[in-house]
């Protein structure tokens, strides 16, 4: 049994913020941050185009590539760190918008390793026979998590979705592993609200994103390589073999860095924050459904996908398209 993907879609929203335009907010410049990251510019959600919104924006492009219909869905995992509401959940929000009235629907939250870890459960649902066909979206709308006065993270980040619709096939490579270290959490935090209610006499404050760069990268560019190295081992399968390196989108050096360690040309590791930024659990679903529909990606291309990110938390799915 294995889980295929048989529709990709996207959304980011209209409004483009470029890195001149953030340096008229803080103290910044293109350069600095072209050179350290690779990004030029990030698209920006307005209070219309939430999480959910573009989430259900990229699950319908995606269903009508698959040419199934919302009520062929039996689960929908939204991952995200940044939905709308705390509840009901972004997926149960995205059920409602696409009618697909049979589906079990559920958030899960492992901020950029979200859509890996998603797709990697939905996987295992199938796998022990439960559901067949499912709706994985990655989603996020860090712009509203940022502090606006940190130059150290404001320019990193932007909002979109991307969804892939999966279906449980009998044929073809399939292979996972996911990690979690919560002792390094405190690496990359977004503590959104405190503890504040009519017996502490506190109103709950909120909070917003803090990183340590440093430590992320080097977390990043460790973990990642062994993740591949996993699911390569697992896979029996050759690095040689795998077509494209979808990673996490959120450093070009990053991406340098593990391609050196792999042995692997950077041509095989597509790109595209320059132009959306890190927009979190959604930069895997978005750079694979621009190179699916630019026809880069062929069937019985294999591809590995990568998440890393806050938890600590880090991902990897090797997979025949
Ligand atoms: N513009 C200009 N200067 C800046 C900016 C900015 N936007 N941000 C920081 N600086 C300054 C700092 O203040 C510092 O100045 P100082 O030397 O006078 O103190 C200098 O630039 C160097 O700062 P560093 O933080 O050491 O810069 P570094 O080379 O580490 O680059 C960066 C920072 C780009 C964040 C890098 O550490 C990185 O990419 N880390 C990985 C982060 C990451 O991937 N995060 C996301 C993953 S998880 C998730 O997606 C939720």
């Amino acid at each position: 049994m294995t889980t295929k993907i048989i529709g990709t879609g996207s959304a980011v929203p209209e409004q483009v913020v470029t890195n001149d335009d953030l340096s008229k907010v803080v103290d910044t410049n293109d350069e600095w941050i072209r050179s350290r990251t690779g990004i030029r510019e990030r698209r920006i959600a307005s209070a219309e185009s939430g999480t959910s919104h573009m989430a259900a924006l990229a699950a319908k492009e995606a269903l009508a590539q698959a040419g199934i219909s919302a009520e062929d869905l039996d689960i929908i995992i939204l991952a995200t760190s940044s939905a709308d509401h705390c509840f009901p959940s972004g997926a149960c929000e995205v059920q409602a918008a696409i009618g697909a009235y049979r589906a079990v629907a559920f958030d899960i939250s492992a901020a950029c390793s979200g859509f890996v870890f998603a797709l990697n459960t939905v996987h295992s649902f199938f796998k022990s026979g439960i559901y067949k066909t499912g709706l994985v979206i990655g989603a996020d709308t860090l712009s509203k998590l940022i502090d606006w006065n940190d130059r150290g993270t404001c320019v990193l980040f932007g909002d979109g979705a991307g969804a892939a619709v999966v279906r449980a096939e009998e044929s073809g490579s399939f292979t996972m592993t996911m990690g979690s270290d919560g002792t390094r959490g405190k690496a990359l935090e977004c503590l959104a609200r405190t503890t504040g209610n009519f017996l502490t006499g506190t109103k709950p404050e909120l909070g917003y994103m803090t990183m340590d760069g440093q430590e992320v990268f080097k977390f990043a560019v460790k973990t990642v390589p062994e993740a591949i190295h996993t699911v390569l081992s697992e896979s029996g399968i050759q690095i040689e073999e795998i077509k494209y390196f979808i990673l996490h989108q959120a450093n070009y050096r990053i991406f340098e860095s593990i391609a050196k360690r792999l042995k692997v040309p950077m041509e095989k590791f597509p790109t595209n924050l320059e132009r959306f930024g890190n927009t979190s659990a959604a930069t895997v679903p978005i750079l694979l459904d621009e190179m699916n529909r630019e026809g880069k990606i062929q069937r019985g291309d294999k591809i590995i996908l990568a998440g890393f990110g806050a938890g600590l938390t880090w991902g990897a799915t090797l997979l025949e398209w």
